[in-house]
């Protein structure tokens, strides 16, 4: 069901109960208004007040304008959702994707519009995450770099007893310091949308890649 027929419907229910129960407490309300008059007056105050907030309040949202996002490991999961989500919002997605012509990164460009860029993502490695900086630069066709989700992580490793070093390395290699090299290689760059902001999803980098927000 659409939702804004939901609130509407919640706002006229609930102008009604207000009503009904006034002329419940106060009954000589009810000489005054038939059912046919009240019910017209429901609707229309429960109209204004839902056109009203729905302006004033609910509408108070990004648009997607010139809103390009750059978003790592979009191959599965979150990204690869959040990439459809934006897409499908009028935003410029730039989906990096560690395998970048497989599986999941097929799949997305298939479902989403030409908005959509696949762009091969590696975050452990300093070149690629430069290739992807430089490819998102030059494909921004006058957008601004409005956002930057790291979201790539891998889960591995759950106790001590049955952890391996290599599992450690390689969740610090990409939930951290993948971070931090995509944050800093893409600051500079979404500095320039002047609201430009970078966000982080893995569980482990968030300590060391907090919410950046550059001032215009
Ligand atoms: N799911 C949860 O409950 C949860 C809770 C808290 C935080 N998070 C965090 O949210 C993020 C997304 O989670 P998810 O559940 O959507 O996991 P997911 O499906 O495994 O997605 C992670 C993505 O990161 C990609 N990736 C892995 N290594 C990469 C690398 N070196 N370079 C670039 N991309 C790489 C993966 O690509 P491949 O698929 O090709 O390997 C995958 O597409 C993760 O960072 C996770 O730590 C998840």
């Amino acid at each position: 069901m659409d939702r804004w027929f939901l609130i509407w419907f919640v706002y006229v229910a609930g102008t009604a109960s207000v009503f009904e129960i006034a002329c419940t407490v106060v009954p000589f309300l009810d000489k005054y208004y038939s059912l046919a008059a009240r019910t017209v007056f429901w609707f229309v105050v429960a109209h204004s007040i839902f056109v009203f907030t729905r302006d004033k309040i609910f509408k108070q949202r990004v648009k997607a304008g010139n809103k390009a996002v750059f978003i790592t490991g979009c191959d599965s999961g979150f990204g690869n959702q959040l990439a459809k989500q934006l897409d499908s919002k009028g935003f410029r997605v730039f989906a990096g994707c560690l395998f970048s012509y497989n599986g999941g990164a097929a799949e997305l460009k298939r479902s989403c519009s030409s908005r959509l860029h696949i762009v091969h993502l590696d975050v452990t490695k300093d070149e690629s995450v430069q290739k992807a900086k430089e490819f998102v630069k030059n494909n921004l066709a006058g957008c601004d770099l409005w956002a930057v989700v790291n979201n790539a992580g891998v889960l591995k490793g759950f106790t001590v007893e049955f952890s391996k070093m290599s599992d450690y390395q390689d969740t610090l290699e990409v939930n951290t310091l993948g971070q931090v090299r995509v944050t800093n290689a893409f600051c500079p760059c979404s500095e320039s949308a002047g609201e430009g902001s970078s966000t982080s999803t893995a569980s482990q980098g968030e300590p060391v890649a907090p919410t950046w927000q550059p001032t215009q």
